[in-house]
């Protein structure tokens, strides 16, 4: 529980300060603090340049301003006079962990519980409901804090009790992967939870909890939490029936999403579904997916390319 505590402040303190930038002071930093407000267009661009090879997020070239206010108080705390110091450190073997808090202040973990709820309803009544039969397995592939893989945890553990599902969540931010297996949120996170879920598989904080809700450990245990960035292919064999990868694609460029799609085609069986966000699209496949309906797509049997009740009978 303290754990939890500490590690989310690590990563919302940054993030918070920028919000406020202007209004925070820090004492005896204030030297430093006028220099970390300017970027020069070397640094920026090597800053982009970094999270575009490590994660595939394009920052755009306008973004100088978003990239200072995110990162000024890392420098401060590197002890960094510039940005060109702190890339010298974040480049150094020393610099390891900072890599990572960049990186993580540089990414949108953007998400809560429920978000675009007709993905829900789909997975309970079109995919569930048909495969039943043997263990559904589901991938969230961009899972951040895990509001949304708790979520598909909810209606798995509903339909098909502790034994029919199996569910992989991986994201690329170590921060967000901690966050998400404590499972505990501020209550005010669960606006668009529905109440029946609320009551069987949250439990309200006491005491120093009071205001967050804590995911019952029933679920909790059952979902896998992995580090893993979607530019490279799963470290795994596992095939999965259904891959959740919403609100990521956005933040990549084209040949940067053709290669991600790639990857998840590899894990994803003939027939296998693929959510994506409701703003997102994918294009180029039509060989190996149809569309099912919009941000909802389906691998295709390698010997078919239109028959959905061969698809469906590969599933179960
Ligand atoms: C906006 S959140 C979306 C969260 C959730 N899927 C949803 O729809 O609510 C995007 C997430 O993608 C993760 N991400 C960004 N680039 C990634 C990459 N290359 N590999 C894996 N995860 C990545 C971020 O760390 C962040 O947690």
């Amino acid at each position: 529980m303290n754990k939890f505590a500490s590690t989310v402040g690590e990563s919302a303190a940054p993030r918070r300060a920028s919000e406020n930038f202007r209004a925070s002071t820090i004492s005896g930093a204030g030297e430093i603090r006028s220099m970390t407000m300017d970027i020069s267009k070397v640094a920026f661009d090597q800053i982009r340049d970094y999270v575009y090879r490590t994660a595939g997020i394009n920052i755009g070239a306008d973004k100088s301003a978003m990239v200072v206010g995110r990162l000024w108080r890392r420098l401060e705390i590197s002890k960094c006079v510039d940005y060109e110091a702190y890339l010298t450190f974040v480049s150094s073997a020393e610099g390891i962990n900072e890599r990572h808090y960049m990186l993580d202040l540089l990414t949108t973990n953007e998400t809560y519980f429920f978000r675009e709820p007709a993905h829900f309803d789909f997975l309970r009544h079109k995919i569930i409901q048909p495969v039943s039969r043997h263990k559904i397995k589901v991938w969230c592939g961009a899972s951040s804090t895990g509001e949304e893989p708790y979520s598909l945890a909810m209606v798995l553990q509903e339909a098909l009790g502790d034994h029919g599902w199996d569910l992989l969540a991986t994201d690329i931010s170590h921060t967000v992967l901690a966050h998400a297996r404590a499972g505990i949120y501020r209550t005010e996170r669960l606006d668009c939870m529905p109440e029946h879920y609320l009551k069987n598989f949250c439990l309200r904080g006491v005491n120093e909890f009071s205001g967050k809700m804590a995911i019952a450990k029933s679920l909790v245990s059952n979902v896998r939490f992995d580090h893993h960035n979607l530019l490279q292919p799963l470290a795994t064999t596992e095939m999965f029936d259904v891959v959740f990868l919403r609100n990521v694609l956005i933040y990549f460029d084209q040949p940067t999403k053709q290669k991600v799609i790639e990857h998840i085609l590899q894990r994803l069986r003939p027939g296998g579904w693929l959510i994506v966000g409701h703003c997102e699209s994918i294009q180029g496949f039509k060989n190996e997916m149809s569309l099912v309906t919009p941000s909802i797509y389906r691998k295709l049997n390698a010997t078919s390319t239109t028959s959905t009740s061969t698809a469906e009978a590969s599933l179960a």
